[in-house]
């Protein structure tokens, strides 16, 4: 029977934990600590946002005021972020924005917000690998080997496939098998780089700044800010990312919200240098490129500089796939054990720890999407899933400050419930900054995923099987058959979940 009352059955938080907590062979492996974090948030959230869309954004929307709308953003960003890392310190267990909105909102919500970071996640991941494609096809035609644009476009755009994406997606999907310090070590590299060139350009950039490019600063006026500050917020999705990976994290209660809020702060202060160097080295009607910042570097004539920024881009994007393919893998980790997918979704690998045929899966279809449509078409819909996510968790603050006043709650907002309130507002006004055509899209996905939630979690959530005990999930779902021998030779790890 469908009632109100089962579709917003809430997920009690100690049940979130103690599956969290339970040892044996299925539970991911705890190694990660707050500079790990820090590294995977800003590996996350660096990308194509400031690379790529910084000089679109600035040329069609908002001009030399591009720099107010990442300001803006930025602060949309930073208040989402303060109420995730309330609940990322309260609730620290996989799936983020979907496991906090399953104890606040109730299943039906979770589940919509889970679908949304599909669009966050894998969508992203999709537009970040086409952006990969871009560097990379531009920088070997630099050297002389340039590929053939039907192996670069998709067919909307006159080739056959995206070759590039897809190859590199593909290796991405295997780092992120091979294990979570694996992709911890990779991603710190990388980082690495990515920070550096993004230094460089700055260092270089200041002493090539013109004022009078700052001139008109706002030619599209408030408006123009607005949708500017709508587009770029791509370029701050990812710092959820760190969330997701709670249960690898040795000290979570601690180290989470510290990942989130460092590695926030460490973009926003590097957009708003860097939106502003660019914008002051070259007129923003020239600036509307694949790549505005290499661009930059290349018409003052650094061309060095210009070909080590190619390389650092390339590195970034490499990192923001590899964080976000591992934040889409934990969801559907954390929605497959909560019964509202299949349960494939949750087998741990029994080698490296990880959810490998649901990463496997996640990379196919990031794959499939990078390969066959165009960069504009998926990048729209990652942000406005984003951002619907973003409102519901701080909604979620709210709810469960009320709900669940006693929890302990390691790191809180100041000034429930005016701060959350204030950014589910930013979150929604964002959202309406955004193109019509993209309102109707989501609407078209949410509609689909109202479908398939009463086609299949609706009857399969364990919340509504109170018969199905965890023993039943470890032995038959969660695990490798290997694993399972192992763990039938173990205590097993019992308790019933609560009836329904
Ligand atoms: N924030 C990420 C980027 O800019 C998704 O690419």
């Amino acid at each position: 029977m469908i009632s109100w009352k089962s579709l917003l059955r809430t997920k009690p938080i100690e049940l979130s934990m103690k599956e969290a907590e339970s040892t044996g062979k299925k539970a991911l492996s705890r190694t990660l600590g707050a500079i790990d974090l820090t590294a995977l948030g800003v590996g996350a959230i660096i990308g194509t946002g400031i690379f790529v869309l910084t000089g679109v954004a600035a040329a069609n929307f908002a001009g030399p005021a591009i720099i107010i709308s990442f300001i803006i953003s930025g602060l949309a960003a930073g208040l989402a972020a303060l109420c995730y890392a309330e609940l990322a310190s309260t609730v620290p267990v996989a799936g983020s924005a979907y496991t906090y909105t399953y104890s606040s909102l109730g299943e039906i919500v979770a589940w919509l917000v889970g679908w949304n970071l599909i669009l966050e996640y894998l969508v992203a991941a999709a537009a970040v690998a086409v952006g990969w494609s871009g560097y990379f096809s531009d920088m070997l035609k630099s050297v002389g080997v340039p590929v053939p644009a039907a192996l670069t476009l998709s067919p909307w755009e006159g080739g056959y496939i995206n070759l590039p994406a897809v190859i590199i997606t593909l290796l991405i999907t295997w780092v992120a098998i091979r294990g979570t310090r694996e992709s911890a070590k990779a991603t710190k590299f990388i980082v690495f780089i990515k920070l550096s060139v993004i230094l460089l350009f700055i260092a270089v950039g200041v002493f090539r700044v013109s004022p009078a490019n700052w001139v008109p600063f706002a030619p599209f006026g408030f408006s123009g800010i607005m949708a500017g500050a709508a587009i770029v917020f791509f370029a701050y999705i990812g710092f959820d990312a760190v969330a997701t990976a709670a249960e690898e994290v040795k000290d979570p209660k601690r180290d989470l919200p510290r990942g989130i809020i460092a590695s926030l702060s460490i973009s926003t202060v590097l957009y708003i240098l860097v939106a502003a160097i660019l914008t002051g080295m070259m007129k923003y009607t020239y600036l509307n490129t694949p790549s505005p910042i290499s661009s930059a570097l290349l018409a003052a004539g650094i061309r060095w500089a210009s070909a080590f920024l190619s390389v650092g881009a390339l590195a970034g994007l490499t990192s923001v796939l590899i964080a976000v393919i591992f934040a889409q893998s934990r969801v559907f980790f954390a929605m497959a054990r909560d019964g509202l997918l299949p349960p494939v979704f949750a087998m741990i690998h029994q080698k490296y720890k990880t959810p490998f045929i649901n990463t496997l899966m996640v990379g196919a279809a990031v794959c499939l999407i990078a390969a066959f449509f165009p960069v504009k078409i998926i990048a729209e819909m990652a942000n406005i899933g984003t951002l619907s996510a973003l409102a519901v968790v701080s909604l979620g603050v709210i709810i469960l400050r009320r709900t669940r006043p006693e929890l302990d709650r390691p790191f809180k907002v100041p000034w429930v419930p005016f701060l959350p309130g204030i950014a589910v507002f930013s979150c929604l006004y964002l959202m309406f900054n955004l193109p019509v055509a993209t309102w109707i899209r989501l609407i078209i996905w949410v509609g689909i995923g109202i479908g398939v939630y009463f086609l299949y979690g609706f009857n399969h959530s364990i919340l509504r099987n109170p018969e199905i005990t965890r023993d039943d999930m470890v032995l038959n779902n969660l695990v490798t058959p290997n694993a399972r021998k192992d763990q039938e030779k173990k205590k097993p790890f019992r308790f019933r979940l609560g009836r329904a």
